[in-house]
């Protein structure tokens, strides 16, 4: 790492202009977050102690054990399991976040290459390009260790999320808006919740903390450019992609939010979680529809800005419970 680690949330300091850049300002802001790529970027293996005695990953450490705020956590039969019970699907739903999160970078890498391979040589966003490639491939190498210490069994993405990751992956090259939609799908739902984690003063595993340091510094570059391309390119598009990029999105987001925040199918095997605890805590919990509600608010507000979340597209959003009914706070 080229700067001493630093443990507080960093945010890049360029999410204060609202609205299209001009050419000469969107140029500075792509330079500066690759500069930022160069001064503040973190090795997995370097700057993660993984064999500190603190690091170690132990399935019986209570720190894995879901609290009162977490949506299974607070269920009554989530609370009757033994503790080592509880730790391990903790535990496990860690290490199903992480491996989910290898393979959808996996997906950002290839779309990001793809992406500078139809760029004018010499465009700023070419070098930008090739540096979140190298980040994400540091976070996927950090992640799968994670992974691979643990040792419990995981499963990534499911077929049919995997034939839909490679459908976007298509549209890097042919339609790049749609894709900076999905890496914000990815991106910030995880951001949101990495960040209520690093907030929540709950006694977070130092590993888990450490890992979630870099991976929001980074991301907050990641997430502004995403943002920043888009609104520029939104704008040009034609009334038939601006139609498409209004009702995909929603879809997108509603696949990756929950992808990120209730537990995987195999969990639910593993540890014989009853359909109506499921239910309780997911499906039919109003906190937790209003829970991804806000971890997708902020791609919500963007494509309002961008007037892709108008009639027929807010429809949608309602639809898939993305957003509150009129007259009800999400
Ligand atoms: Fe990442
Ligand atoms: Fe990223």
């Amino acid at each position: 790492m080229s700067t001493s680690p630093n443990p507080d949330i960093v945010t890049v300091p360029s999410e204060e202009h609202l609205g299209a850049l001009d050419d000469e300002r969107y140029a500075t802001l792509i330079g500066r977050l690759s500069h930022q790529s160069v001064v503040k970027h973190y090795d997995a293996f370097a700057d993660v102690a993984w064999d500190a005695p603190e690091m170690r990953i132990d399935p019986d450490d209570p720190r894995w054990i879901l609290s009162n705020d977490d949506m299974l956590g607070r269920t009554a039969w989530y609370q009757a399991q033994p503790a080592s019970v509880r730790s391990r699907i903790g535990l496990h739903m860690v290490v199903t976040f992480m491996q989910i999160g290898v393979e959808f970078e996996s997906y950002l890498q290839r779309g990001l290459l793809e992406f500078a391979q139809r760029l004018r040589a010499g465009s700023p966003e070419f070098r930008y390009a090739y540096h979140e490639v190298i980040e994400e491939g540091q976070h996927s190498l950090m992640f799968s260790e994670f992974v691979r210490r643990a040792g419990l069994p995981v499963r990534g993405l499911q077929w049919w999320q995997r034939i839909g990751a490679r459908q976007v992956l298509r549209f890097a090259r042919t339609f790049p808006e749609l894709f900076f939609v999905f890496v914000l799908g990815g991106e910030d739902p995880i951001d949101h919740v990495q960040r209520r984690a690093l907030t929540s003063g709950r006694e977070v595993h130092p590993l888990i903390r450490r890992i979630m340091q870099i991976h929001v510094t980074e991301e907050a570059r990641h997430l502004c450019f995403a943002r920043h391309y888009l609104r520029r390119q939104v704008p040009q598009l034609s009334a038939l992609r601006r139609f498409a990029l209004s009702r995909r999105a929603p879809v997108i987001l509603a696949i990756m939010s929950q992808m990120m925040m209730r537990p995987s199918s195999t969990i639910v095997r593993t540890y014989g979680i009853p359909a109506a605890v499921v239910r309780e805590a997911y499906t039919r919990n109003p906190e937790h529809r209003a829970r991804t509600q806000e971890a997708v608010a902020k791609v919500r507000a963007l494509l309002a800005e961008l007037g892709l979340y108008e009639g027929g597209a807010v429809r949608v959003w309602r639809m898939l419970g993305l957003t509150a009914p009129p007259g009800v706070t999400a």
